[in-house]
């Protein structure tokens, strides 16, 4: 294992720059890149780039690579289902990774009640399909989501995401009949309350507010949430939040569908991020880690709710028999020691965080469960003032240090590297962080 990072040319370097360039002509300008990194291959925590620098990845391709790049497990379970059958259409046919994957996720699903999955490719595809279960079960038209929340970017998806206006611009119309509330942001509280003196507030007004003045409770499917915020900034709720918000929906009849895209699979130290709120969401969206980088999404839900009829809803490629043995040898992992190690190295990580903030102002908030980490960036601690510029700087400072890191939420950054990570990478990716909180405060 590599012990630091090693740049040997100026960023980007020759061929990265000559691969940049390509891709500008040929690929899609939609696409956010932070910085030009431009990965050649990888193992474990270790990104090796076009011009042969080595890096440190605290991103995992987005909180993906459960089990790191290239696990030799995953690897050997892809090449071993490659040389049998690549596709054949889960939707039509049956084969057995699909059928074993369905069992292995209706097992580890929290509660007792029998489950049933649905497959697709994506976190996308999971959302959007429990958006229509939701419609098919209840046949009720509105649902509520959060402010901050992302679900993904096709439309049902995009239409319950309240994320950046960037991703919404000239996207109108989105499917009606959704209702944003806000989210227990509570270092940034939409109702200028402090936790616990505000006793929830943000959840008693969508009882005693929003169903009583303009959404009818019992016209409303589901609610969409996550157990963490992730692309919103890495936002943990109070410990009773999720069970005060479930309380709701009970009493409605509305589900609780859970977007478990982020959080999910062992990233916080649990299987699924609900388990740390004592929550058994009714609906369950799975994908990024799921399959430690193969593309897969899954849709968890109790089989009575998953009652929808044939026909009603599939995908071609879902639940590709490649991607399903690659999410059966990352659960094996998760369970053989990963999530166990998500929780000790996240608690070093957080500890490690939380003495930076001691030292460096410009830290107002560290924050998270397991590997799932944030902080945020201010200008000012007092008034928690946003530095967006301050966080991207950083960003940049230390993918020239060759240490990959991602924003989230408008001036955070987040710290999700693969659940293998040892806690001496942890402790590298510490001193870099140090070092460019240091070098920024010189400038
Ligand atoms: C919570 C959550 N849901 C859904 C998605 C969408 O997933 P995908 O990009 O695989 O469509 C994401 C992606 O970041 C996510 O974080």
């Amino acid at each position: 294992m590599p012990l630091s990072p090693r740049i040997k040319t100026a960023l980007p370097g020759p061929q990265a720059r000559k691969l940049v360039k390509l891709d500008q002509k040929y690929v899609s300008p939609s696409y956010t890149r932070s910085y030009p990194l431009v990965v050649k291959a990888a193992q474990g925590l270790w990104v090796t780039d076009a011009d042969d620098n080595l890096f440190l990845d605290f991103t995992a391709g987005i909180a993906v690579n459960a089990s790191g790049h290239c696990h030799p497990t995953v690897v050997e379970a892809i090449k071993t289902q490659a040389d049998k059958l690549l596709h054949m259409s889960g939707t039509d046919f049956y084969y057995t990774p699909q059928i074993e994957l369905a069992q292995k996720l209706a097992q580890i699903a929290p509660g007792r009640n029998r489950r049933k999955v649905y497959f697709g490719n994506s976190g996308a595809e999971a959302v959007e399909a429990a958006f229509k279960l939701a419609r098919w079960h209840t046949q009720r038209e509105l649902n509520l989501a959060f402010f901050g929340a992302f679900h993904g970017r096709t439309m049902g998806a995009l239409s319950l995401t309240a994320s950046k206006t960037v991703q919404k611009k000239h996207y109108n119309p989105f499917v009606p009949g959704i209702t944003h509330i806000p989210y227990a942001y509570c270092y940034r509280c939409a109702y200028n309350l402090t936790y616990p003196d505000c006793d929830l507030y943000c959840l008693s007004w969508v009882e005693d507010t929003l169903f009583r003045t303009t959404i009818p409770p019992e016209e409303v499917a589901a609610i969409f949430v996550e157990p963490i915020q992730g692309e919103g900034g890495y936002i943990v709720p109070p410990p009773e939040f999720h069970q005060k918000l479930y309380a709701i929906a009970q009493k409605y009849d509305i589900l609780y569908v859970a977007d478990e895209v982020q959080a999910g699979m062992g990233r916080t130290g649990k299987m699924f991020a609900m388990e740390h709120f004592g929550v058994r969401p009714h609906i369950m969206a799975l994908a990024k880690g799921i399959a430690s980088g193969m593309p897969l999404g899954a849709l968890v839900a109790d089989a009575k709710i998953m009652n929808w009829e044939a026909g009603s809803h599939a995908s071609t490629f879902g639940g590709n028999p490649i991607s399903c043995q690659a999410a059966l040898a990352t659960i094996a992992l998760l369970q053989d020691g990963l999530m166990d190690n998500a929780r000790i190295q996240g608690e070093r990580l957080m500890t490690g965080l939380r003495e930076l903030q001691k030292t460096h102002a410009c830290i107002g908030d560290v924050r998270g469960k397991g590997l799932m980490v944030a902080v945020e960036l201010v200008t000012d601690r007092e008034k928690r003032t946003p530095d967006r510029d301050g966080r991207n700087k950083l960003i940049d400072l230390a993918f020239k240090q060759g240490f990959l890191l991602l924003g989230c939420g408008e001036n955070s950054i987040r710290f999700c590297p693969a659940l293998t990570v040892s806690a001496a990478e942890i402790d590298t990716g510490l001193t870099i962080f140090e070092e460019i909180l240091r070098a920024r405060a010189k400038k």
